[in-house]
């Protein structure tokens, strides 16, 4: 057998940054968990890139102000690129809730031709905020949170997100393998 026999060619090597948009609670990190725990992609390489995590590590000390949040945002869009460029698949559960900050990614991945899709996962606020799986929802009604996208900060929703996941029609099964399906036709996966 050659050395090349063992070489992988073809999608598995072609990486690319994929960003999940939306609320909180609208299901960005459990279809993000869900695609990258599918067992038929054992040996793909990827990475999920969770906003809650790297908030306390790669952007410890900000917060939620436009600037912090944007800073955020290309914080890890500058991590998800170095991976990508190098073949990872880098998932990107993060909400990023301004236009021009992820307008600002895909700039920045196209200027080295590196394939970024901003995928919006949608579901209406009252969806997020009945599921409310980390009580944000319920913390700022009773006053004890402020500054919450899409109640009482900003979410400007994708203008040509590249793909979109309705997660209140959807289970998450038909979403992550809509995702598939779409990095599949890119040659993505
Ligand atoms: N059809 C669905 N698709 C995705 N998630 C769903 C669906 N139905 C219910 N859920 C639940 O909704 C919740 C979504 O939470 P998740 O942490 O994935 O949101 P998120 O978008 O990552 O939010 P955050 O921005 O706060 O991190 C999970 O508890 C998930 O089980
Ligand atoms: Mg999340």
């Amino acid at each position: 057998m050659r050395v090349s026999d063992h070489v992988r060619r073809g999608p598995a090597d072609v990486g690319a940054t994929v960003w999940l948009t939306g609320l909180s609670g609208a299901g960005k990190s459990t279809i993000a968990r869900a695609l990258a725990g599918r067992p038929r992609l054992d040996g793909r390489r990827i990475e999920v890139l969770d906003g809650d995590e790297l908030r306390r590590t790669l952007s410890a000390g900000l917060g939620y102000s436009r600037e912090d949040r944007d800073a955020n945002v290309a914080r890890i869009g500058l991590v998800a690129r170095l991976l990508a460029r190098n073949g990872v698949l880098a998932l990107v559960p993060v909400i990023a809730p301004y236009r021009a900050a992820r307008e600002q990614l895909r700039a920045e991945h196209r200027a080295e031709a590196v394939p970024f899709l901003e995928v919006y996962v949608s579901a209406p606020v009252e969806v997020c905020a009945e599921r409310d799986v980390k009580g944000l929802y319920a913390a700022q009604r009773a006053g004890r949170l402020s500054g919450l996208t899409g109640v009482d900060a900003p979410y400007e929703l994708p203008q040509a997100p590249d793909l979109v996941l309705d997660t209140s029609r959807r289970r998450v099964a038909e979403s992550v393998a809509h995702l598939a399906a779409a990095l599949a036709d890119r040659g993505l996966l």
